[in-house]
Protein backbone atom coordinates (compact mmCIF):
# COMPACT_ATOMS: atom_id res chain seq x y z
CA UNK A 1 0.00 0.00 0.00
CA UNK A 2 3.00 2.56 1.01
CA UNK A 3 4.74 1.40 -2.18
CA UNK A 4 1.62 2.05 -4.63
CA UNK A 5 1.17 5.54 -2.91
CA UNK A 6 4.89 6.06 -3.17
CA UNK A 7 5.03 4.89 -6.67
CA UNK A 8 1.69 7.22 -7.53
CA UNK A 9 3.75 10.11 -5.89
CA UNK A 10 6.13 9.56 -8.28
CA UNK A 11 4.80 9.54 -11.33
CA UNK A 12 2.49 12.56 -10.02
CA UNK A 13 5.63 14.31 -9.42
CA UNK A 14 7.31 13.48 -12.24
CA UNK A 15 4.20 13.90 -14.68
CA UNK A 16 3.99 17.39 -13.01
CA UNK A 17 8.15 18.40 -14.41
CA UNK A 18 7.27 17.24 -17.76
CA UNK A 19 3.88 19.05 -17.95
CA UNK A 20 5.87 21.99 -16.19
CA UNK A 21 8.23 22.24 -18.71
CA UNK A 22 6.23 21.58 -21.78
CA UNK A 23 4.39 24.56 -20.24
CA UNK A 24 7.62 26.58 -21.75
CA UNK A 25 9.40 29.24 -20.22
CA UNK A 26 7.95 33.02 -20.59
CA UNK A 27 11.13 35.21 -20.03
CA UNK A 28 12.12 33.09 -23.80
CA UNK A 29 9.00 34.03 -25.70
CA UNK A 30 8.69 36.26 -28.84
CA UNK A 31 5.88 37.72 -29.68
CA UNK A 32 4.68 38.06 -33.64
CA UNK A 33 4.37 42.23 -33.13
CA UNK A 34 7.87 42.59 -32.25
CA UNK A 35 6.92 46.20 -30.99
CA UNK A 36 5.29 43.72 -27.94
CA UNK A 37 7.99 44.08 -25.15
CA UNK A 38 7.10 43.31 -21.94
CA UNK A 39 8.96 43.84 -18.53
CA UNK A 40 8.11 41.30 -16.17
CA UNK A 41 6.59 37.49 -16.94
CA UNK A 42 5.66 34.67 -15.03
CA UNK A 43 4.76 30.99 -16.32
CA UNK A 44 1.00 30.27 -14.62
CA UNK A 45 1.00 27.26 -12.28
CA UNK A 46 -2.37 25.80 -14.06
CA UNK A 47 -3.85 25.51 -17.55
CA UNK A 48 -0.81 26.06 -19.88
CA UNK A 49 -1.25 30.36 -18.94
CA UNK A 50 1.19 32.92 -18.98
CA UNK A 51 1.31 36.62 -18.37
CA UNK A 52 3.54 39.23 -19.55
CA UNK A 53 3.59 42.71 -18.11
CA UNK A 54 4.82 46.01 -17.86
CA UNK A 55 4.11 48.50 -14.88
CA UNK A 56 3.61 52.03 -15.75
CA UNK A 57 4.73 54.04 -12.62
CA UNK A 58 3.54 57.17 -13.51
CA UNK A 59 0.28 56.52 -14.22
CA UNK A 60 0.04 53.29 -12.14
CA UNK A 61 -1.31 51.34 -15.23
CA UNK A 62 -0.34 48.08 -16.09
CA UNK A 63 0.57 46.82 -20.03
CA UNK A 64 -0.29 43.54 -19.73
CA UNK A 65 -0.49 40.01 -22.43
CA UNK A 66 -1.93 36.61 -21.21
CA UNK A 67 -1.30 33.67 -23.04
CA UNK A 68 -3.34 30.34 -23.07
CA UNK A 69 -3.16 27.46 -24.71
CA UNK A 70 -6.92 27.07 -26.44
CA UNK A 71 -7.93 25.23 -29.75
CA UNK A 72 -10.79 26.90 -31.47
CA UNK A 73 -13.57 26.93 -30.39
CA UNK A 74 -12.42 28.12 -26.44
CA UNK A 75 -12.58 30.89 -24.86
CA UNK A 76 -9.46 32.45 -22.39
CA UNK A 77 -10.06 34.83 -19.26
CA UNK A 78 -7.60 36.86 -17.67
CA UNK A 79 -9.18 38.77 -14.26
CA UNK A 80 -8.27 40.93 -11.31
CA UNK A 81 -10.21 40.03 -8.54
CA UNK A 82 -10.03 44.03 -6.79
CA UNK A 83 -12.29 42.89 -3.77
CA UNK A 84 -11.56 38.71 -2.87
CA UNK A 85 -10.07 35.61 -3.62
CA UNK A 86 -11.25 34.03 -6.76
CA UNK A 87 -14.39 34.47 -9.50
CA UNK A 88 -16.80 36.27 -7.81
CA UNK A 89 -16.09 39.76 -8.37
CA UNK A 90 -13.68 39.14 -10.77
CA UNK A 91 -12.98 42.12 -13.01
CA UNK A 92 -12.05 39.98 -16.68
CA UNK A 93 -11.11 40.59 -19.89
CA UNK A 94 -12.47 38.03 -22.37
CA UNK A 95 -11.18 36.49 -25.76
CA UNK A 96 -11.96 33.92 -28.13
CA UNK A 97 -12.07 33.20 -31.97
CA UNK A 98 -15.16 33.34 -33.39
CA UNK A 99 -16.66 30.21 -35.81
CA UNK A 100 -16.23 32.83 -38.58
CA UNK A 101 -12.99 33.74 -38.07
CA UNK A 102 -12.70 37.32 -36.23
CA UNK A 103 -11.57 37.47 -32.62
CA UNK A 104 -13.57 38.30 -29.93
CA UNK A 105 -11.79 40.66 -27.10
CA UNK A 106 -14.32 42.47 -24.25
CA UNK A 107 -14.05 43.20 -21.02
CA UNK A 108 -16.79 41.07 -18.13
CA UNK A 109 -17.42 41.28 -14.63
CA UNK A 110 -17.97 38.20 -12.89
CA UNK A 111 -21.02 38.37 -10.83
CA UNK A 112 -22.30 34.91 -10.36
CA UNK A 113 -20.70 30.92 -11.41
CA UNK A 114 -23.49 30.04 -13.68
CA UNK A 115 -23.66 33.62 -15.38
CA UNK A 116 -22.07 33.56 -19.49
CA UNK A 117 -19.07 36.05 -19.55
CA UNK A 118 -21.13 39.09 -20.58
CA UNK A 119 -19.76 42.12 -21.85
CA UNK A 120 -19.35 44.88 -19.05
CA UNK A 121 -17.19 48.08 -17.97
CA UNK A 122 -14.88 46.77 -15.10
CA UNK A 123 -14.27 49.00 -11.86
CA UNK A 124 -11.19 50.10 -12.88
CA UNK A 125 -9.86 51.46 -16.09
CA UNK A 126 -9.31 49.14 -19.33
CA UNK A 127 -8.00 49.91 -22.46
CA UNK A 128 -6.38 48.84 -25.43
CA UNK A 129 -8.15 45.95 -25.31
CA UNK A 130 -7.62 43.04 -28.43
CA UNK A 131 -6.74 39.70 -29.08
CA UNK A 132 -4.92 37.02 -31.11
CA UNK A 133 -4.84 33.94 -32.42
CA UNK A 134 -1.71 31.85 -33.07
CA UNK A 135 -2.30 28.91 -34.66
CA UNK A 136 1.01 27.25 -34.10
CA UNK A 137 1.19 27.32 -30.35
CA UNK A 138 -2.40 26.96 -30.17
CA UNK A 139 -2.37 29.71 -28.22
CA UNK A 140 -5.13 32.87 -27.52
CA UNK A 141 -3.12 36.12 -26.92
CA UNK A 142 -5.10 39.15 -24.77
CA UNK A 143 -3.54 42.38 -24.25
CA UNK A 144 -5.05 45.01 -22.46
CA UNK A 145 -3.76 48.10 -20.43
CA UNK A 146 -5.84 48.20 -16.75
CA UNK A 147 -5.61 50.51 -13.70
CA UNK A 148 -4.56 52.32 -11.51
CA UNK A 149 -6.66 49.82 -9.11
CA UNK A 150 -8.05 50.81 -5.87
CA UNK A 151 -6.25 52.52 -3.28
CA UNK A 152 -3.20 52.15 -6.18
CA UNK A 153 -2.15 49.31 -5.55
CA UNK A 154 0.24 47.34 -6.84
CA UNK A 155 -0.54 43.80 -5.55
CA UNK A 156 -3.96 42.14 -6.41
CA UNK A 157 -5.54 38.84 -6.95
CA UNK A 158 -5.80 37.09 -10.59
CA UNK A 159 -7.81 34.93 -11.90
CA UNK A 160 -7.47 33.02 -15.32
CA UNK A 161 -10.05 30.53 -16.83
CA UNK A 162 -11.23 28.86 -19.94
CA UNK A 163 -13.88 27.14 -21.20
CA UNK A 164 -15.36 26.17 -24.88
CA UNK A 165 -17.57 28.86 -27.00
CA UNK A 166 -21.67 27.73 -28.07
CA UNK A 167 -23.29 29.93 -30.77
CA UNK A 168 -20.90 32.48 -29.86
CA UNK A 169 -21.19 32.65 -26.09
CA UNK A 170 -18.55 31.46 -24.00
CA UNK A 171 -19.88 28.53 -21.80
CA UNK A 172 -19.70 28.11 -18.06
CA UNK A 173 -16.22 26.27 -17.27
CA UNK A 174 -15.50 23.45 -16.00
CA UNK A 175 -14.83 22.58 -12.44
CA UNK A 176 -12.37 20.39 -12.91
CA UNK A 177 -9.44 20.25 -10.32
CA UNK A 178 -7.23 22.77 -12.66
CA UNK A 179 -9.91 24.98 -13.33
CA UNK A 180 -10.39 25.62 -9.22
CA UNK A 181 -6.93 26.44 -8.69
CA UNK A 182 -6.23 29.46 -11.36
CA UNK A 183 -5.61 32.07 -9.02
CA UNK A 184 -3.65 33.71 -6.78
CA UNK A 185 -1.68 37.16 -6.00
CA UNK A 186 0.76 38.99 -8.08
CA UNK A 187 2.49 41.91 -7.62
CA UNK A 188 2.92 44.24 -11.00
CA UNK A 189 6.30 45.62 -9.03
CA UNK A 190 7.83 42.09 -8.26
CA UNK A 191 9.81 41.08 -11.33
C1 LIG B 1 13.95 30.80 -18.34
O1 LIG B 1 14.88 31.39 -19.26
C2 LIG B 1 15.73 32.36 -18.65
C3 LIG B 1 16.55 33.02 -19.76
O2 LIG B 1 17.07 32.07 -20.63
C4 LIG B 1 16.60 31.65 -17.59
O3 LIG B 1 17.43 32.61 -16.97
C5 LIG B 1 15.68 31.01 -16.56
O4 LIG B 1 16.44 30.30 -15.62
C6 LIG B 1 14.67 30.08 -17.21
N1 LIG B 1 13.73 29.63 -16.20
C7 LIG B 1 13.30 28.39 -16.11
C8 LIG B 1 12.31 28.10 -15.03
O5 LIG B 1 13.67 27.49 -16.87
C1 LIG C 1 -18.11 37.66 -36.88
O1 LIG C 1 -19.14 37.30 -35.98
C2 LIG C 1 -19.35 38.24 -34.94
C3 LIG C 1 -20.39 37.71 -33.99
O2 LIG C 1 -21.07 36.59 -34.46
C4 LIG C 1 -19.77 39.57 -35.54
O3 LIG C 1 -19.93 40.52 -34.50
C5 LIG C 1 -18.69 40.06 -36.49
O4 LIG C 1 -19.10 41.26 -37.10
C6 LIG C 1 -18.42 39.01 -37.54
N1 LIG C 1 -17.28 39.46 -38.34
C7 LIG C 1 -17.26 39.34 -39.67
C8 LIG C 1 -16.02 39.84 -40.36
O5 LIG C 1 -18.16 38.84 -40.30
C1 LIG D 1 -3.10 52.37 -26.36
O1 LIG D 1 -3.32 52.42 -27.77
C2 LIG D 1 -3.05 53.72 -28.32
C3 LIG D 1 -3.53 53.70 -29.75
O2 LIG D 1 -3.09 52.56 -30.44
C4 LIG D 1 -1.57 54.00 -28.18
O3 LIG D 1 -1.27 55.26 -28.70
C5 LIG D 1 -1.21 53.99 -26.70
O4 LIG D 1 0.18 54.15 -26.53
C6 LIG D 1 -1.65 52.70 -26.04
N1 LIG D 1 -1.49 52.84 -24.60
C7 LIG D 1 -0.70 52.08 -23.86
C8 LIG D 1 -0.58 52.45 -22.42
O5 LIG D 1 -0.11 51.11 -24.31
C1 LIG E 1 -8.06 51.07 0.50
O1 LIG E 1 -7.68 51.85 1.60
C2 LIG E 1 -8.70 51.98 2.61
C3 LIG E 1 -8.21 52.92 3.69
O2 LIG E 1 -6.86 52.66 4.01
C4 LIG E 1 -8.98 50.56 3.17
O3 LIG E 1 -10.01 50.63 4.14
C5 LIG E 1 -9.43 49.66 2.03
O4 LIG E 1 -9.61 48.33 2.50
C6 LIG E 1 -8.39 49.65 0.93
N1 LIG E 1 -8.88 48.87 -0.19
C7 LIG E 1 -8.14 47.93 -0.80
C8 LIG E 1 -8.80 47.23 -1.93
O5 LIG E 1 -7.01 47.65 -0.46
Amino acid sequence: MTMSLLLTWAAFTLLSRVFGSANGNCSTYVFSDSRRVFESCEDLPVLSAHLHWTYLRSTKRVQVAYRASQSPGGWVAWAVNPTSIGMIGAQAIVAFRDTNGTMAAYTSRVESYAEALEPGKLSFGTTNVSAEYREREGEVIVYAVVGPFENGTSKVNQVWQEGRVKDGVPQMHSLNGVNLQSMGEIDFLSS
